[in-house]
């Protein structure tokens, strides 16, 4: 397979086991060109794209835009907080308006789940999600999944724990579907109000002890409380979160296997994990991040390369 089945990237629930493992080899290539001293290549010269950004982010509208910049993109970024949405202007209309400036593809974080999916059937662009809601962030679990397959090689029967904040999460979500359709197993940790019913059914098993998740599991990936999308209170007190679920240095103690520790970040310090375990040789926290640049340049690179053979 040398193309993408799809022509945008709006959730991994959308692509095959194939496409996966093509973004994959693709990034191992721009892996070795962003480790040269020059980390800049033509592929995506003559290539407009824009970076539309309706919710805060750090890592991901970063990561992004360095890809851009080192496939030789021209690249437009838009940011809510200081646009005419301020204005009442909708969706569609800020984006036909970018898009009249002849954008060729869409990088786009919004709080409402599938607004990619709306765009998607109005739009010419090919349209990249960068975290819709509590819906999908692909490209985060693929940079997840890059990175546990960086360290463990193939994921076949390979044992994921998603710990914490389920219910809320548009990373346990794309990761479920990823590592499910590279063969690994899933379980989910963390209180019961934050673990959605249908978790099953999407192909996730539940463990709510800590100590057996963390004995089973081949990584770890722990993740943020939302606050901010939580309307009611799911549990007593942060305090209490961090004594129940939270990864601590003592609870690795007690592991007779080495295990790789992930988070997709931003980190709350102290309640979802320790310094002492984000920080440990056991953390590939930062290695999640630079890989999130090649994979980046792959899922860019692919979907221009779809493009222009569809034109
Ligand atoms: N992991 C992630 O999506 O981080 P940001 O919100 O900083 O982009």
């Amino acid at each position: 397979m040398s193309q993408l089945s799809t022509r945008h990237l709006i959730g991994i629930k959308f692509l095959k086991p194939e496409d996966i493992q093509l973004i994959f080899e693709t990034a191992d290539k721009f892996k070795e060109v962003l480790n040269r001293p020059i980390k800049k290549v033509p592929s995506l010269r003559d290539v407009t794209i824009a970076n539309l950004f309706f919710e805060n982010s750090t890592r991901t509208r970063i990561s992004f835009e360095l890809a851009e910049k080192r496939l030789s993109a021209d690249v437009v970024n838009f940011s809510a907080s200081s646009s005419s949405v301020k204005k009442g202007e909708t969706l569609l209309d800020t984006v036909n308006n970018i898009l009249a400036m002849k954008v060729d593809l869409v990088v786009m974080r919004h709080p409402a789940p599938g607004a990619h999916i709306f765009l998607s059937k109005h739009i010419d662009a090919n349209i990249i999600n960068a975290g819709d809601g509590t819906h999908e962030h692909p490209t985060q679990a693929l940079l997840d999944a890059y990175s546990m397959r960086e360290k463990l090689g193939d994921l076949r029967g390979k044992k994921i724990v998603i710990f914490g904040d389920i219910l809320h999460s548009r990373v346990a979500l794309s990761n479920i579907f990823c590592l499910n359709k590279l063969g690994a197993k899933v379980k989910v940790c963390g209180p019961p109000t934050l673990i959605p019913k249908y978790i099953h059914r999407i192909g996730a098993e539940v463990e709510y002890d800590v100590n057996k998740a963390l004995a089973w599991c081949d990584v770890a990936n722990v993740l943020r409380i939302q606050l901010e999308r939580q309307d009611i209170k799911y549990f007593p007190s942060l305090r209490e979160y961090s004594r129940s679920f939270g990864i601590n240095k003592k609870l690795l103690d007690r592991v007779d296997k080495p295990i790789y520790i992930m988070h997709p970040g931003p980190i709350n310090r102290g309640v979802e994990l320790t310094s002492d375990v984000a920080d440990s040789k056991q953390s590939i926290i930062l290695q999640q991040v630079e890989n999130g640049v090649a994979i980046r340049m792959a899922v860019l690179y692919l979907l221009a390369e779809k493009r222009s053979h569809n034109s």
